[in-house]
């Protein structure tokens, strides 16, 4: 007999593939603004009106209402039973499903892995001390310029070459080299025999913020490729979610006025030997949203420094663009642009902390988006000003209302000749035309479920949409609290902090059958506008005050009832709902 696909599984695969991959090898998709837009495969349409968001791994039809995860796709559009489009998936991931015998208790802990994660720290370590390879990574970092107390602080480690040392050493039962394999690393051979990922490189831990070693990179010391190699995606692992050096700058600084993001593990070593604590690298890839957001939770303004190269430059534009919409006021973003050729670790080798730091270097965002704009344009003519305008007012437009937008705006105006109320017009313009279908949406469907729109509804929809938000509540801060539906509210919460990758998908696959299934696929469809995270954590914020603040009322009006009626059943009879039961709606 085939055994249940255990939920955890679920929960995991779906971090794991993209839902934008899956719909796109069958639906083509093309990006328009952070969705990706097809005209729908579920109904016949000419203009499109079916979005996938990456972020929350939904796709939903404004058109027919189509609506679902990846596992939905694969059984609404090719038709696959649920068991047969885990599989798919799965194979897609490139992982095994695994049975369990009607155990659906088991939720996977992963303290294990970091665990043994520690260890191999530890191992590293060592061998940088005690192996006889190991004056080469020393020679090689000090050649570098840094200090044996820097390494220890980041605890640098050494690989030595051979393929077995890390086997050898932790590697000592079929457990344990299961578990390293887990972990990213050995790596399993067709023999079975298994073999270190790690050789002959230095080897850079990386940490969460939290402190717990996730993964790790690791430097050759000579021209050889790959120059670096990385930890694989694993249970723990997520690259391009991390940032390297978080963990240590915060351990380092309490309040930091600003930070600066550069691309590499060097960058951010070669800074804090020159006494630059507040650095941290992206690895590489290049700046999310969540990267920006999370910074800005620890300080107010991100100096973004990447490489003086071509890529670099990319990069920078990209991130300025991902940056815009969430600088409310108060944050600030600058650039730093290292002259050609140059990266943080060299520049600041050749010209010193003091010429690093100077704020005269950087770049405002705002001077750097007008800037290029009109390097680009031809300004003596009117079509060059008009193309200026138009190219530039959808990005004016993306920044939240407030100070700073009115301040481009009036430059631009200055600029062009044309009113600020004309440029206005512009953005208004620029927008997609679904966005108007979305909000006609989104007012019927607020009117037909107005019966959801408890506060409870409200905090639950919110988590949906934006399920980090949920890391920002503790689940015990509702338990003495028995509104209806908030032991589902806590149910949710606790979830999340278990997973605090989940997505919109990850939660409506968790407790797809269940009996919330159908209340939250319809709050999964409401509300797919709002994305300015800042706002929608206050939000959550005042709504799980108000569910509070609610209940405490109730309390008070039941006791002063009490004491009315001398009868406390019938004077809570009378209070409909009832707080004082634990039943979900
Ligand atoms: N990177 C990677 N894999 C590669 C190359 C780069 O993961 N093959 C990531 C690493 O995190 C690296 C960052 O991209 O730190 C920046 O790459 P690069 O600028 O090439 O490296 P540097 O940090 O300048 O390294 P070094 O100074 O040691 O050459
Ligand atoms: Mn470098």
């Amino acid at each position: 007999m085939v055994g249940l696909i255990p939920q955890h599984f679920i929960d995991d695969l779906l971090t794991r593939i993209d839902i934008v991959d899956i719909v796109d090898s069958s639906v083509a998709l093309k990006k328009a603004g952070r969705d990706f837009k097809a005209c729908c495969p579920f109904h016949d349409e000419k203009t499109p009106s079916f979005t996938v968001s990456q972020n929350k791994q939904f796709y939903h039809c404004f058109g027919c209402g189509a609506h679902g995860t990846a596992i939905s796709f694969l059984m609404d559009y090719s038709g696959l039973d649920f068991i047969e489009a885990v599989e798919e998936l799965a194979s897609r991931a490139g992982v095994e499903v695994p049975r369990e015998q009607g155990d659906f208790s088991k939720t996977k802990d992963n303290s294990e892995l970091y665990e043994l994660m520690e260890l191999v720290v530890r191992h590293f370590c060592r061998q940088l001390r005690e192996s006889p390879e190991a004056h080469r990574a020393v020679d090689y970092l000090k050649q570098r310029g840094l200090s044996g107390e820097l390494a220890k602080e980041f605890e640098l480690g050494f690989a030595p070459p051979g393929w077995d040392i890390l086997l050898n050493t932790l590697g000592t039962s079929d457990a344990a080299k299961q578990r390293l394999t887990q972990i990213g690393m050995i790596l399993e051979k067709d023999n079975g025999d298994h073999y270190d990922r790690f050789r002959d490189r230095i080897i850079f831990p990386i940490r969460d913020q939290r402190g717990r070693a996730i993964g790790f990179g690791g430097r050759v010391f000579d021209d050889s490729l790959p120059k670096y190699l990385n930890s694989p995606e694993t249970p723990i692992f997520h690259k391009g979610r991390e940032l390297y050096g978080l963990f240590q700058a915060r351990h380092q600084l309490k309040d930091m006025e600003r930070i600066y993001i550069v691309e590499g593990y060097m960058d951010v070593l070669a800074l804090a030997q020159h006494g630059i604590r507040n650095v941290v690298a992206s690895l590489g890839t290049a700046v999310t949203e969540n990267h920006l957001e999370r910074l800005f939770r620890v300080c107010p303004q991100i100096i973004i420094c990447f490489d003086g190269d071509n890529a670099g430059q990319k990069a920078a534009w990209r991130s300025m663009e991902i940056a815009l919409p969430l600088l409310k006021e108060g944050r600030q973003i600058h650039f730093m642009f290292m002259p050609e050729g140059d990266d943080p670790d060299t520049y600041v080798h050749r010209h010193g902390r003091e010429k690093f730091e100077d704020m005269n270097n950087y770049v405002p965002l705002s001077n750097y988006l007008i800037d290029k704009f009109k390097r680009e344009t031809n300004l003596d003519s009117r079509e060059g000003l008009a193309q200026l305008a138009e190219g530039i007012m959808p990005l004016v437009g993306v920044l939240p209302a407030g100070a700073l937008q009115e301040l481009l705006l009036n430059d631009i105006f200055k600029l062009t000749g044309i009113s600020i109320d004309s440029l206005r017009k512009l953005i208004d313009q620029k927008k997609p035309t679904v966005k108007s279908t979305k909000a006609q949406h989104l007012v019927s469907a607020s009117q037909t479920n107005k019966k959801l729109k408890s506060h409870v509804a409200d905090a639950i929809r919110l988590l949906l949409h934006n399920p980090e938000l949920g890391m920002t509540i503790e689940p015990s801060t509702l338990s003495d609290i028995e509104t209806k539906g908030v032991g589902f509210l806590r149910e949710l919460l606790t979830f999340i902090h278990q997973k605090p990758e989940i997505s919109c998908a990850g939660i409506l696959e968790h407790w797809r059958d269940s009996k919330y299934e159908e209340r939250l696929n319809k709050l999964s469809i409401e509300d797919c506008l709002l994305t300015e995270p800042e706002a929608l954590k206050v939000e959550l914020f005042e709504v799980i005050d108000k569910i509070k603040h609610d209940y405490q009322k109730q309390l008070r009006k039941i006791n002063l009832q009490k004491l009315d009626i001398k009868n406390p059943d019938e004077a809570r009879s009378m209070l409909n709902p009832t707080p004082a039961t634990n039943s979900e709606e």
